[in-house]
């Protein structure tokens, strides 16, 4: 049996880590234009010495008569790519966007301030989710792909405040849920933790969980918002790490709505519904973790490139692959850990090791992405494990601090005076608050 790898956020990290994106949007014409002439054409990038590292082009959401090309290159590169871009600027008629570029060390990377900002995502994925690796269960079965590009639009035009489409899903989807679901719900009551234990039957009795239903996004999204705020929208492709963890901030989970390949139930290359639903939902139920979680997003808002993969790292061995101590026992909460039937078995066992959550140490931590994880880190509690993100997130070098506010459904930069004043204002009066219920409880 083979796990959840989740191969996509090794690749998020990478590419923002070790490269630049571009987003160029051009024509239909151009791009006719850009493969005649050599001058234009991305071949320039060699004649520069630039490395493209990954180019793709799909159809423009804005105008479905043009095409956007996403490329990313190499940053050893730098002082070549300013004439390339200037280049393109000047040849032709469509659009140059950077998506990301170390230009200034004490430059900070742009980060969504309203949860509407989320919807520029959808145009920033660096990977379309119906585009299939060649070893992926489902690469030659063509109504397989059809349906993944189904999924994969409704995502793709999805923009905050709409209800997420309700999914007709086929029998033969449903059986795939229903092998894993049966599977995976014998190992929950002995491998998961409470939480996971708790919001379960929650999630039977008022979102579909079933062994013959696979629940419907839209759905879940409002049962979880009303436990915790947080909520669900459906995800294209693949994000960069930065952008994933920035709706976290926003407690907006992205998700995918498609489910893995019927040839391998027990087996997805790629997080899928299954992985969404089974190992990811239940914690988001939870206040604590649903807190621990944002706590990781509004670290990265804003943080440089480095600090966004040691988060994302964070990230993977918290969210992803997680263990916590209850009582004299060691559980599981990780949302990779709970929707894999044979990982779940084995992170309990002798065999790997296991180390104290500690981010300084955490977020330096290699990791296979192939294979079970031969490391895992445990956390007291969640408790416990947001106030550590917290503490290491003030070790980030932004020159502000960031707060949610979830009235406003806004990020507030607290770098004024006035900033820190509603602030002081706000605690005020909750403090207030608790004095008033402290005080009549003692009556
Ligand atoms: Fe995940």
């Amino acid at each position: 049996m083979i796990l959840v790898s989740l191969q996509w956020k090794i690749t998020v990290c990478l590419s923002v880590c070790l490269s630049v994106c571009l987003s160029v949007c051009l024509s239909i014409y151009l791009s006719i234009y850009l493969s005649t002439h050599p001058s234009t054409h991305p071949s320039i990038h060699q004649d520069k010495g630039i490395n493209l590292t990954h180019i793709e082009s799909r159809p423009s959401h804005m105008n479905r008569d043009q095409y956007e090309f996403f490329i990313n290159v190499d940053t050893s590169c730098s002082k070549a790519l300013d004439e390339v871009i200037d280049g393109l600027r000047l040849e032709i008629s469509g659009q140059v966007h950077e998506l990301s570029r170390n230009k200034q060390k004490d430059t900070v990377p742009w980060f969504p301030h309203e949860i509407q900002d989320l919807d520029r995502f959808a145009n920033q994925i660096l990977s379309y989710g119906s585009e299939l690796e060649a070893d992926h269960p489902g690469f030659t079965d063509q109504l397989y792909r059809a349906r993944r590009k189904e999924f994969a639009d409704i995502a793709y035009n999805y923009r905050h405040g709409q209800a997420i489409p309700h999914v007709e899903y086929t029998s033969e989807e449903k059986a795939t849920w229903g092998t894993v679901f049966r599977e995976l719900k014998t190992l929950y009551p002995t491998h998961a933790c409470r939480e996971h234990n708790r919001v379960f039957p929650l999630l039977e009795q008022y979102c579909g969980y079933r062994q013959d239903n696979i629940p419907q996004l839209e759905d879940i999204s409002r049962f979880l918002q009303s436990c915790t705020g947080f909520r669900l929208r459906p995800v294209a492709g693949l994000l960069s790490s930065r952008d994933f963890l920035a709706g976290l901030a926003f407690r907006v989970f992205h998700s995918t709505q498609y489910i893995r390949h019927a040839s391998q139930p027990m087996y997805t290359p790629e997080p899928d519904i299954c992985h969404e639903l089974l190992g990811h939902v239940p914690l988001f139920a939870d206040p604590n973790f649903a807190q621990f979680s944002q706590e990781i997003g509004l670290a990265s808002l804003g943080a440089p490139d480095d600090f966004i993969e040691k988060l994302a790292t964070v990230y993977w061995f918290t969210v992803e692959f997680g263990l916590c101590k209850q009582g004299s026992e060691m559980k599981a909460y990780g949302a990779g850990l709970l929707s894999s039937f044979g990982e779940l078995q084995y992170c309990l066992t002798e065999k790997p090791r296991v180390l104290p959550f500690d981010p300084e140490k955490t977020c330096l931590q290699k990791y296979p992405i192939t294979e079970f994880q031969p490391v895992y880190f445990v956390a007291e509690s969640f408790e416990d494990a947001k106030e550590k993100v917290r503490k290491f997130a003030a070790t980030i070098p932004r020159p502000f601090s960031v707060r949610y506010n979830a009235y406003t459904q806004s990020i507030e930069v607290l770098d004024s005076a006035q900033q820190l004043r509603n602030l002081a204002d706000s605690i005020a009066g909750d403090m207030g608050i608790l004095c008033t219920a402290l005080h009549k409880l003692e009556q």
